[in-house]
């Protein structure tokens, strides 16, 4: 039955909308499904009206075909919804609830999940930890690009907002909840920063956007980020950052001009496996963003990697990137004893107290990624255009909540 619809990928390059199914309590076979995931019984989730759901980086990474993602894969992982239907093992979680979704799938139950470590639950995907809705290599949880999504665990996952008019009235804020402004906050934390601290971001796309954001909201004194992407650098100029154009080369000399010195305390690497090499060419050089940030965060200090990076990827630059292997200079690391942290963003480590932040007005993320709404039938375009590098986060509005 043909009463949902949903973005989904085609093939590199192309996605279209389609019928779907609507969500029902079992997980039924379909691209990217993990065999021992199909047939798997659901009774503890919740079928959600999507309000709004953000096109990522992460997808696009699919999108382009540097991924083993199938087609016919139903996108979207950043979900914000109305709870319409519940399964009988919901307990607490209510029809007509406005919630966020975690874009990380996880059970409440396992060991991981136990210590905050949503990220890498144990328990969703039979080939690994971790899971997200939408995404290769997950388990085959449908995505949420669409009209109506099935939340798993959904007393556990859901985070419900306190009052549904004061969050329509801030929703474009509140969407990034599901996953950028917590990965941003959760990059930010992990490279260390707080009052006082010089920051140096890497990307100036949603995350990076999301990370400086966070920083400030942490209280660091000076945020640098750097792309190559001039309308990018002006959105992070646009709420107080530092920026620097990485087209003319390595940020050191310009952090030096900024700071007086060519080292920073924290580093940010919003940019992942498909970054590009600083100077003019601007080739693919997966490694870059990594030694970069080791030769320029301060010894001693943290090095936060939202940034993804994969095990396997058809386009790598050659053998050893397309297995995801990248010529680290780890010696650089070591000497200094930075520390890293990278994965998945554990969101729901955060996604509480910045949704605070949000209904009291101490930040302004959506102005900061420049939130836009775009309706279901115009995700395809907005995939282009995200691909091309405008500075917006497109914001899917499948049912004109929004627009309303
Ligand atoms: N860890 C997580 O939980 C998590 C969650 C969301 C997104 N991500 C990942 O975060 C990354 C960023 O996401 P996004 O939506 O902002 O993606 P994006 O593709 O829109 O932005 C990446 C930006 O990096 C810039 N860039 C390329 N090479 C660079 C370099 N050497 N130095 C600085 N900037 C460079 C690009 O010009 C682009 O503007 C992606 O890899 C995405 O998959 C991770
Ligand atoms: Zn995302
Ligand atoms: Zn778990």
């Amino acid at each position: 039955m043909a009463d949902n619809r949903a973005v989904i990928y085609m093939g590199p390059g192309k996605v279209e909308i389609k019928d779907i199914d609507y969500p029902t309590y079992e997980l039924k076979d379909g691209p990217g499904v993990n065999p021992a995931n199909v047939g798997r019984k659901l009774p503890h989730a919740a079928i959600l009206k999507v309000v709004t759901t953000n096109i990522c980086g992460s997808d696009q990474h699919m999108v382009r075909g540097r991924t083993t993602a199938p087609a016919g894969l139903a996108l979207g992982h950043e979900i914000t919804g109305e709870v319409v239907e519940t399964g009988p093992g919901v307990e607490f979680i209510k029809v007509g609830d406005l919630c966020s979704v975690p874009f990380n799938i996880a059970c409440g139950r396992c060991r991981n999940c136990k210590e905050r470590k949503t990220g890498i639950c144990e328990n969703v995907n039979p080939d690994r930890p971790g899971s997200a809705y939408g995404y290769v290599d997950m388990g085959g949880w449908v995505g949420g690009q669409a009209e109506y999504v099935l939340v798993p665990y959904a007393d556990w996952n859901l985070l419900k907002f306190p009052d549904k008019d004061q969050a329509m009235e801030k929703i474009l804020d509140l969407t990034m909840l599901s996953d950028i402004f917590p990965t941003g906050f959760h990059g930010a934390v992990t490279a260390g920063v707080g009052v006082g601290s010089t920051v140096y971001v890497a990307g100036a796309g949603p995350v990076g956007l999301a990370a400086a954001a966070s920083a400030q909201l942490l209280g660091a004194a000076v945020v640098i980020v750097g792309d190559m992407n001039a309308d990018r650098l002006k959105q992070a100029e646009s709420f107080g950052c530092e920026t620097i154009d990485l087209s003319q080369g390595d940020p050191a000399d310009q952090i030096e001009q900024l700071l007086g010195v060519p080292e920073v305390d924290c580093g940010v690497d919003a940019v992942g496996f498909e970054a590009k090499g600083h100077g003019h060419d601007g080739q693919e050089a997966p490694a870059t963003v990594l030694n970069t940030l080791m030769d320029i965060t301060k010894a001693g200090g943290a090095l936060g990697i939202p940034g993804l990076y994969v095990t396997g990827d058809p386009g790598g630059v050659d053998e050893a990137a397309k297995k995801g292997s990248l010529s680290l200079s780890l010696g650089t690391g070591w000497a200094k004893s930075l520390s890293f942290t990278t994965g998945q963003c554990p969101v729901m480590k955060y996604h509480r107290q910045l949704m605070m932040a949000i209904l009291h007005d101490r930040v302004q993320i959506a102005k900061a990624v420049n939130a836009t709404t775009i309706s279901l039938d115009e995700a395809p375009q907005a995939y282009a255009d995200f691909d091309s590098g405008v500075a917006k986060k497109f914001v899917i509005d499948p049912h004109g909540s929004v627009a309303a």
